[in-house]
């Protein structure tokens, strides 16, 4: 019987394959053969899941990829898989070059539950899941063990096999699980690596110190156990599911002042200092949020895993939001000038002796949250706008509701005796469709926090 593998097939052929494949959720070997299968007249199998992550996400047990490292504790990270499946994670597995000289993919795989991956070019496992697809069909990596080669090419970034690439590529938490001799460990090139991994967000679990695989050898550098591991990975996935509630949610925050020119070195701006609005983007993305944060001139520290786009004017801040679209959310707290200059000068307006004082037009700047909640293109599923009133601030901020067509609108007293502009501490009151709730005097990062909290406890219902 003649025989014909898939990678004969033209590249069309190939291609239209490793859609439906994706589509059923199958390898591309099991696509074939339901397809031949169905040719044949059999009735179609129900599609079997080609690895743990896929059926992980059909039951959303969570998705574990083990990175094993070539050094003697990988005879550890065959346990490690034991313990991770016990607990209910789907496990898929990478072996290092390296790492498969202490143990076997056949090993791995059998105790995985499924195929090991290994080779970054090797076609068939390209052709059918992909380091982008092993890399983003994960909730959590871990490294096990991780050699001092690994850590010091996933501090550069370095790609120069499957590991690495994944490494790169991926979007979910990185747990290392470091193991390699005490000197190695305690080098200083090992400790800037280290250093660097921590400040890119890696989590760390060991290495304990002890007894080391090489006779003789005492130290830190033993990789942590099994157990102590799958601790690890719980406690990491279930800060990511609890304390991420906003995760796969992107949110679009306007910020800080608005400077609009009178010529090229003189502006009108106003006393907003910026800081309620980037409170907002840092619990937003400490709630796992995709933020990008549109700034107006502030001095403030960009928040960590926020896109900040710094802009000036109203109109270039309008530009931003409109090109950052679509989002989830979109929170309006800049203090963006209601005016701008209408014959803003080209060049420096020079005093002259004896000349008139210079006349200042103003023509209205453009309403950017109105624009944004009445867009019938790419609204906002929730829209947040901010009313900062020196008096009858629940009145006014009810009629700046309907007049703004947003969904929530965060109120606060921004008379001088407040301390609230440009201060530390805000007092809210949320007046939504529903009424108002008065929320307590509070530091800005606490009203950012209780804010990100109602969002979270609201997206999931039915309407903001
Ligand atoms: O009308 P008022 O300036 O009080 O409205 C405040 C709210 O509207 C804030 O959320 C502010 O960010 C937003 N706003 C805007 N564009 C303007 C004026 C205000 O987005 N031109």
């Amino acid at each position: 019987m003649a025989s014909l593998t898939v990678r004969q097939l033209d590249e069309a052929l190939k291609q239209q394959l490793r859609l439906r494949a994706a589509r059923n959720g199958r390898s591309v070997e099991d696509e074939v053969r339901s397809i031949l299968r169905e040719a044949a007249g059999e009735t179609e199998a129900p599609a079997q899941p080609a690895a743990p992550a896929a059926s992980a996400a059909a039951t959303s047990q969570a998705r574990v990829l083990l990175i094993i490292g070539g050094g003697i504790a990988a005879y550890k990270s065959l346990d490690l898989i034991r313990r991770l499946k016990e607990r209910g994670y789907a496990v898929r597995c990478i072996l290092t070059q390296a790492a498969a000289e202490f143990v076997t993919p056949l090993a791995a795989g059998a105790l995985a539950g499924g195929r090991v991956y290994t080779d970054l070019f090797n076609p068939d496992h390209e052709f059918d899941v992909g380091h982008i697809r092993l890399a983003r069909e994960t909730d959590l990596v871990v490294v096990a063990p991780a050699t001092a080669d690994l850590m010091a090419k996933m501090a550069q970034g370095l790609v120069g096999d499957l590991a690495t690439a994944v490494l790169l590529a991926t979007r979910a938490k990185i747990l290392l699980a470091p193991a390699m001799n005490p000197a190695m460990w305690s080098h200083k090139a090992t400790q800037r690596n280290l250093s660097q991994l921590k400040a890119d967000g890696v989590a760390l679990i060991g290495p304990n110190a002890g007894e080391m695989a090489e006779r003789g050898e005492h130290g830190k550098g033993r990789m942590a156990e099994p157990l102590e591991i799958a601790g690890a990975v719980d406690r990491l996935l279930k800060a990511e599911t609890t304390l991420q509630p906003l995760k796969g949610k992107r949110i679009l925050i306007t910020a800080g002042p608005t400077h609009e020119p009178i010529d090229p070195v003189r502006y009108i701006a106003n006393r907003s200092s910026g800081k309620q609005g980037y409170a907002i983007a840092a619990a937003a993305a400490e709630a796992g949020a995709s933020v990008t944060l549109i700034s107006g001139p502030v001095t403030l520290r960009k928040p960590d895993g926020v896109n900040v786009i710094e802009v000036e004017s109203a109109r270039d801040m309008l530009g931003a939001v409109e090109t950052a679209l679509p989002v989830d959310i979109a929170i309006f707290a800049a203090a963006v000038a209601d005016w701008r200059v209408a014959n803003a000068g080209e060049q420096k307006i020079k005093k002259q002796a004896g000349a008139a004082v210079p006349q200042l037009s103003l023509t209205e700047n453009p309403d950017i949250l109105s624009t944004i909640a009445h867009r019938s293109k790419d609204r906002p599923p929730l829209v947040i706008g901010f009313a900062a009133e020196t008096e009858n601030v629940i009145a006014n901020a009810k009629a700046k509701l309907a007049r703004k067509g947003c969904d929530w609108i965060l109120a606060n007293d921004v008379s001088p005796a407040t301390g609230i502009m440009g201060g530390d501490s805000n007092t809210i009151h949320l007046v939504t469709k529903d009424g108002v709730d008065d929320w307590p005097p509070q530091s800005k990062e606490e009203a950012a926090a209780m804010l990100i909290a109602k969002i979270a406890a609201t997206i999931g219902k039915d309407r903001p």
